[in-house]
């Protein structure tokens, strides 16, 4: 295993003034990460020896649910071996997720913008550790930063070909099963009954992971799976990179250890702005928690939960409280009703029915009766659909309701205590108008 660069930060160096280093170019990404190792294939139907380097790391998927990769890896190659599909001429596919859904969320867009060869170095590694034929990286289309992806894959000479591919903007078009779907058929749409890892691409084995999960494979892979796992937690060790946002001085992308103080995280974004009555944790497939609970947690999947939200893609967006939480939970609603595939019964109907009672319980005109028939609905469009996306939007409004449950009272009574009551465009939470334009929330902006 070759040294590690001195400093905490791993995937975003940073020079002697705090900034992110700009690791862009291959040169620039050698020079201070080293080259990446040799890596082995399979052999006899078992992942290459970097899968005991990633067992030990006990690296877990950053893209929301956290899943340990070194699981996924056997599932996949297992699933190859059980098909035959070694022989079959149907051998494993390697995706990279840099998609990001998610609103709120610019750690993948940042990671890319500034190390992009560390996210490719992870797809190299990975594709070469299970026997993957084809490779890609899925980026959304009008992505700021696919010029700086295509100008890194032109500096590279990988063994296998790393193709750039640039599905719709929409937020279920990055969910795993639609992202094989739209590189197989050109569809993104999630895809029922099929699991990537048995049948993906082509029906062949597919192992999706994050973007930042693969930057991290590309450090255990030069670095080894003890080093990664010193530091963080026992239960989820490494770094995470953290997307902050709302009221805070200053947001943005930062790296922290996992299970780092969420006080801390709030000081390094030099403090809240304002007064905040709650944050929003993992997105808007995630969940809120109240001001005191979080700010009493440490960012890790278990104290986030604990707290009452979900760490998923790694989220902080801190609520201004003097905004109005049930307008804001009504808006984003309403979007992840519409950013739906319209393919399953939860979505089609569920989605826009939840909508309609936030809009009443938002335009103070709802009577108990309605909140109850919110409350009634919640359950019924969870485990349901086709992929989570409508178990994710039960999540939000079910916490959201919990946190602010004063506020919904007032509203059940013809009152609002916010300054800010956003009916029509303006939201404290960002929402991607025309599919593409992030709204909001700074860091996507790499020329
Ligand atoms: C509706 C929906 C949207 C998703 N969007 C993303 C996304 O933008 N980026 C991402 O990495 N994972 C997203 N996921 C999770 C992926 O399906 C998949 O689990 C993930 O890419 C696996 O990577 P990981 O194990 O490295 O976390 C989404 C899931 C759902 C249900
Ligand atoms: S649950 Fe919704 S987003 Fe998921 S597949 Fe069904 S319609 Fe599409």
């Amino acid at each position: 295993m070759s040294t590690p660069p001195a400093g905490k930060a791993r995937l975003l160096p940073v020079d002697s003034s705090g900034i992110a280093r700009d690791l862009r170019s291959r040169a620039a990404h050698e020079a201070h990460f080293g080259s990446l190792p040799l890596i082995q294939g399979p052999r006899i139907g078992k992942p290459g020896p970097l899968v005991h380097e990633i067992e030990k790391s006990g690296l877990r998927g950053r893209g929301g649910g956290w899943f340990p990769t070194a699981r996924k890896i056997h599932a996949v190659v297992e699933s190859a071996g059980a098909r035959r599909a070694w022989s079959a001429g149907r051998k494993p596919v390697v995706i990279a997720n840099a998609m990001e859904g998610e609103p709120a969320s610019s750690k993948d867009a940042v990671l890319l913008g500034h190390s992009p060869h560390l996210v490719l170095d992870g797809i190299a590694a990975l594709s070469a550790t299970i026997g993957a034929t084809n490779a890609y990286i899925a980026v959304h289309r009008g992505s700021p930063v696919i010029d700086v992806v295509v100008r890194a894959l032109a500096e590279r000479n990988d063994q296998i070909t790393i193709a750039l591919v640039t599905p719709p903007a929409r937020y279920v078009s990055s969910e795993e099963s639609a992202l094989a779907h739209w590189i197989g058929d050109g569809m993104g749409t999630p895809v029922f009954g099929k699991r990537p890892f048995e049948r993906g691409v082509d029906d062949r084995p597919t192992q999706v992971q994050n973007a930042e999960t693969m930057a991290h494979i590309g450090l255990i892979a030069r670095y080894g799976g003890e080093w990664f796992a010193s530091v963080g937690e026992t239960s989820a060790p490494g770094t995470c990179l953290v997307s902050v946002g709302g009221a805070v001085n200053t947001p943005g992308v930062i790296e922290v250890e996992v299970g780092t103080p969420v006080t801390e995280i709030i000081k390094r974004c030099n403090g809240l702005s304002t007064e905040v009555s709650g944050f929003l944790t993992g997105g808007y497939g995630g969940g809120w928690a109240g001001y005191d609970a979080l700010m009493n947690a440490s960012w890790s999947p278990d104290s986030v939960a604990a707290a009452g939200g979900v760490i998923g893609a790694g989220i902080l967006w801190a609520f201004d409280a003097h905004d109005c939480p049930i307008t804001a939970m009504a808006r984003v609603a309403r979007w992840m009703a519409g950013e739906s595939a319209g393919q399953c019964g939860p979505c089609r109907f569920g989605l826009p029915s939840l909508a309609d009672d936030l809009d009443v319980l938002s335009a103070r005109s709802a009577l108990s009766a309605d909140l109850q028939r919110l409350t009634s609905r919640l359950p019924m469009v969870q485990q349901r659909g086709g992929c989570k996306h409508p178990d994710g939007v039960a999540r939000f409004i079910t916490s959201g309701l919990q946190v602010f449950r004063a506020e919904v009272a007032h509203h059940v009574h013809g009152r609002c205590s916010a300054d800010t009551h956003h009916t029509s465009v303006i939201t404290p939470l960002p929402i991607i108008d025309q599919r593409t334009t992030p709204v909001g929330f700074p860091g996507k902006d790499f020329k």
